[in-house]
């Protein structure tokens, strides 16, 4: 399903460093996602960005919550609205007067789909993440064992398999890598170092 979003511009530049708390997040995301596998989908990418954010970029924490928050309410409206995925989300976020550095990396997440660009890189990590973490919950789910000792060598076998979680889409996988300029293999590696640890939000 493809809903091309037809602009470039979202949010005001007057809103930036405007933000959700945590628990006004949580209470958006609780009540427009019904479906706990998307909710948990949502939260693990939403740590994903938070990890990226600490770890590699070492942004302040207001910062890594940006990027946290893009994650968290990236697919919002998925559950309840798919045909207006990801416009209705947006629209509620500019609504909201929510920074526009989130809500343009909600809109960037899949640019074939919205016809948005991904371009800074809170844009271009929530786009990378987004596919790959969701084969790789896929696969934790498919293992007796979950997430313990799961290994990159496995990871990639899924990959090639084109029926494995056949709607990951691994052209979407490689076309962010390569915008995100980080090897596949590196990106594996730092989602099985940290999403077994990510929960539902309370
Ligand atoms: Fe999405
Ligand atoms: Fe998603």
């Amino acid at each position: 399903m493809s809903l091309q979003l037809g602009r470039n511009q979202f949010g005001s530049i007057d809103n930036i460093g405007k933000v959700l708390s945590r628990v006004e997040a949580n209470a958006l995301l609780n009540e427009w996602v019904l479906n706990n596998r998307l909710k948990l989908h949502m939260s693990q990418v939403a740590g994903l960005m938070a990890a990226w954010a600490h770890e590699k970029l070492n942004l302040p924490e207001d910062q890594c919550w940006k990027w946290e928050m893009a994650g968290l309410l990236h697919d919002a409206d998925w559950d309840q609205w798919p045909d207006q995925h990801c416009k209705k989300i947006i629209e509620h976020l500019e609504s909201l007067q929510i920074d526009p550095e989130i809500i343009r990396a909600i809109a960037s997440h899949g640019p074939v789909h919205f016809g948005v660009e991904p371009e800074t890189d809170m844009d271009k990590m929530l786009y990378a993440f987004d596919e790959l973490s969701g084969l790789i919950h896929a696969y934790s789910l498919m293992r007796p064992e979950g997430y313990a000792g799961m290994e990159l060598k496995g990871v990639k076998k899924r990959l090639k398999e084109k029926t494995f979680a056949a709607n990951v889409s691994r052209d979407d996988i490689q076309d962010a890598c390569q915008r995100a300029d980080i090897e596949l293999d590196f990106l594996i590696t730092f989602i099985l170092k940290h999403q077994a640890n990510f929960q539902l939000p309370e």
